[in-house]
């Protein structure tokens, strides 16, 4: 197939354009990988169950994993799903944005978009380009981060361009995405009580001041778990976002980081430091994560030095262990799936 690639440009006949034609492929069942704030999405219509069987093709996605639905207006999930008091005040917050929320669905969604559960997981994004195209093309889309499985979330239209071309309709080009981390997904305990399932940039403490109790899921941040045969949320049990470079990651203050690299990094190697510590290392390994301290520095640029790290030809990245802090967590996250959840601890 022929994959089609039109450019945001600013233009804005030209891109209304654009926008149209990708609507239009929505309609008629087809694929389009469209920009969000988080990362890129491959979207298909969510009413049309075969579209989300294409999106499972086209990714070499496991069936069992569901697909998130996509709506234009937060007040658009009453027509898939059966929001509740807290959705509202979740959405009157933090929507249209990075937060993702499982409901349970309306039968309108086809199985095949939920992997069979009774439960849909509803997103709205603030990207204007995706806004857009929801919009225009009048269907909830359903829409999986753009990658072939398992690799790294798509942060560029480059990188769906080296994973998906030939293998979907259309490409929109909306330029980087300014979160670089998937979208926060939580599931409603009641009116009052949540879990995030998967950490983002929406966090436990920003969700606190709208609910009164917020748990963390133990399998988003536990190794140990992550690879748990049952999770809740079924992305999160595949070794993921992994390059093919072997990645080590570092349980160790700072300094006993460096100095385990300098002594072990040999052959093909790259190493995950913020600004400040290039001095340390050749500059031909370096993989600058941002300045020292700068969380959303990093979570934009992780998964872009991951699909660096392989263009590199790199067979080992060294990374040190981010904090399970509140503003790290999403990286953590991430980051523990990368490293296929080993975590090798180094005391000084
Ligand atoms: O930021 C994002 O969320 C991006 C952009 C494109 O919107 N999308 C994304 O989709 O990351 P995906 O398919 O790569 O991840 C969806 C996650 C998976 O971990 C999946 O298991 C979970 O959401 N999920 C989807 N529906 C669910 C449901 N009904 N119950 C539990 N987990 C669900
Ligand atoms: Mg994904």
């Amino acid at each position: 197939m022929n994959t089609e690639y039109q450019k945001i440009t600013g233009n804005p006949a030209e891109d209304e354009a654009a926008i149209s034609r990708a609507a239009q492929i929505i309609r008629a069942g087809g694929l389009v990988a469209i920009p969000t704030e988080t990362v890129y999405g491959l979207a298909g219509s969510a009413l049309i169950p075969e579209s989300a069987l294409k999106i499972y093709e086209a990714k070499g996605r496991p069936a069992d994993n569901p697909l998130i639905v996509h709506i234009a207006a937060p007040a658009d999930a009453a027509k898939i799903a059966y929001p509740n008091a807290l959705y509202d005040r979740l959405a009157a917050r933090f929507m249209p944005g990075p937060l993702t929320v499982i409901l349970k669905k309306r039968d309108i969604i086809p199985p095949t978009v939920t992997a069979g559960l009774d439960t849909v997981a509803i997103r709205c994004p603030s990207n204007s380009v995706a806004h857009r195209l929801i919009a225009v093309s009048g269907h909830p889309i359903a829409a999986p981060s753009a990658n072939r499985s398992g690799v790294p979330s798509p942060t560029s239209a480059e990188h769906v361009r080296a994973d998906m071309d030939g293998r979907i309709d259309m490409i929109l080009d909306g330029g980087e995405c300014e979160i670089g981390l998937e979208s926060t997904v939580i599931r409603l305990d009641g009116d009052d009580a949540c879990t995030i399932l998967r950490p983002g940039a929406v966090t436990a403490d920003m969700l606190a001041a709208v609910c009164r109790e917020v748990t963390v899921s133990p399998a988003a941040v536990e190794p140990s778990l992550a690879d748990d045969e049952h999770p809740e949320s079924p992305g999160m049990k595949y070794k993921h976002y992994a390059p093919k470079a072997n990645v080590i990651l570092i349980d160790a203050d700072e300094s006993v980081f460096l100095r385990y690299v300098r002594e072990h990094g040999t052959g093909r190697y790259g190493v995950l430091v913020p600004n400040e510590d290039a001095g340390y290392f050749p500059e031909g390994v370096l993989l600058l994560t941002g300045s020292r301290g700068d969380a959303k520095e990093y979570a934009r640029r992780l998964f872009s030095l991951l699909r660096r790290a392989d263009e590199m030809r790199l067979e080992t990245v060294f990374a040190k262990l981010p904090p399970k802090t509140d503003e790290y967590l999403a990286l953590y996250n991430r980051i523990i799936r990368a490293a296929g959840c080993r975590i090798l601890k180094i005391s000084g």
